[in-house]
């Protein structure tokens, strides 16, 4: 076989076989196939898509090319969670957790962020001593002690879709569904876990930017998971605005323990409260929401995150510290009215800007930047009224707060909110 027959063969719409795939991929990974052919490939994909069996064949070849990791000797049904990314995304941090506290281990693995989108690894990096690399062995350990792990996604599993990733990125090949797909299903198929919640982001600062796509992704991805026995739901939600009140590492990890503490604003609460309900269902273990909730504000929850920070080497004083930001600068409203619009993509820009993100992968993070949110969309501002806050390192000039201003839109009406879309399964 020759690689440019594989790209010809997609560059003109027709379908490829399971062998064309597996010697592509595998190729891949051995370093015959090189990093420009891989990218004109990634490219057909994009124009022309996949089919079913195709996106099927090209995920199990991704599982293929490195480790499974087996879970079998924990008990009980495990359950795994991914987003497709998003900003202020700190569901993670809340809902492992939350999930842990009823019984139900959860064994995952998190992803860093990249441009405007934040990783979880990341926001638990900011926490001092926390480690995210754990042997097999020792991830499992825990899981089978205190029921409940987040680690860095290992570079044992999934080989390509690590090479293939950092490819599409500079590439512009990552928004395209059969590749997403592939990426994500791949390693959460590798991580072993019984079941997985899927959580498909739409809308401005997600990759999905319409629902009708958003759709699709999530109707593969959960036909992928079903088609090797894992229970699989998806839940399509908005990432229209940032989600909730924070974007940045360590002003995430903050409200994240606002919501464990039961403070945290009503909407993200109850949003992870029906992310909650979902991941327990798929573990058999059926809950009301004002009983999900009150894992919240009886302190359960809260307890097993500290366990988890403690049991990974983290400083659990260190959890609570708030942000050493040089600078805090507060912004205010330039009119009153209702917020209609706060674009998710252009603050997670503005966050990555003030030191939050990576525009590139090799950039150092500052952990202590970012923004707090004290109005969201559908919020009441009046004028002269302060409904965001800037955390950098950096003097924040007139310029960028005009600019942080001017990206946020105010009008007479108020608009409903809607975190959860639509439930796939
Ligand atoms: N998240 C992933 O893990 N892979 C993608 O391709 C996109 C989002």
């Amino acid at each position: 076989m020759r690689a440019v027959d594989i790209i010809q063969k997609k560059r003109d719409g027709l379908e490829l076989s399971s062998q064309e795939i597996e010697w592509l991929i595998e190729g891949y990974v051995a370093g015959t196939v090189p990093d420009y052919q891989m990218s004109a490939f990634a490219m057909a994909v994009y124009f022309k898509g996949m089919t079913t069996r195709e996106i099927s064949d090209l995920t199990m070849t991704m599982v293929g090319t490195g480790q499974q990791f087996d879970l079998s000797a924990i008990s009980g049904i495990k359950v795994d969670k991914h987003s497709t990314g998003g900003v202020g995304d700190k569901v993670t941090l809340i809902l492992a957790p939350l999930v842990a506290s009823f019984g139900v281990p959860v064994a995952k693995m998190s992803g860093r962020g990249l441009g405007h989108t934040g990783g979880t690894i990341d926001k638990l990096e900011s926490v001092k001593g926390y480690q995210v690399e754990r042997s097999q062995e020792d991830f499992i350990k825990q899981v089978q002690d205190i029921g409940l792990s987040v680690i860095g996604q290992s570079d044992k599993l999934v080989k390509a879709d690590k090479l293939l990733y950092a490819l599409r990125d500079v590439t512009a090949t990552v928004d395209t569904i059969p590749l997403i797909a592939s990426s994500v299903m791949s390693k959460k198929i590798a991580a072993g876990a019984d079941s997985i919640l899927l959580d498909v982001t739409v809308g401005e600062g997600a990759f999905m930017k319409n629902l009708e796509d958003a759709r699709i992704l999530a109707r593969t991805m959960v036909d992928l998971g079903k088609a090797v026995g894992r229970r699989t739901v998806a839940v399509i939600t908005d990432m229209s605005q940032p989600l909730g009140t924070s974007i940045g590492n360590r002003l995430e990890i903050l409200e994240a323990l606002d919501i464990l503490q039961g403070k945290g604003r009503a909407d993200i609460t109850e949003f992870v409260c029906e992310l909650a309900q979902i991941m327990l269902d798929l573990a058999n273990v059926q809950k009301t929401i004002p009983e999900i909730r009150e894992h919240l504000t009886n302190g359960a929850a809260l307890k097993k995150f500290e366990e988890m920070i403690q049991a990974q080497g983290g400083d659990v004083e260190d959890l609570y510290r708030p942000s050493k930001a040089a600078y805090v600068v507060e912004v205010t409203a330039t009119q009153a009215g209702y917020i209609t619009e706060l674009p998710a993509m252009e603050f997670g820009l503005f966050a990555m800007r003030l030191g939050a993100g990576r525009a590139v992968k090799s950039d150092d993070l500052d952990y202590e930047t970012g923004i707090v949110f004290e109005k969201k969309v559908g919020d009441k501002v009046e004028i002269g009224e302060v409904f965001a806050k800037i955390y950098s390192n950096e003097k924040i000039s007139q310029e960028l707060v005009t600019e942080f201003q001017k990206n946020v839109k105010i009008g007479n009406e108020s608009v409903a909110v809607s975190e959860i879309i639509e439930v796939i399964s």
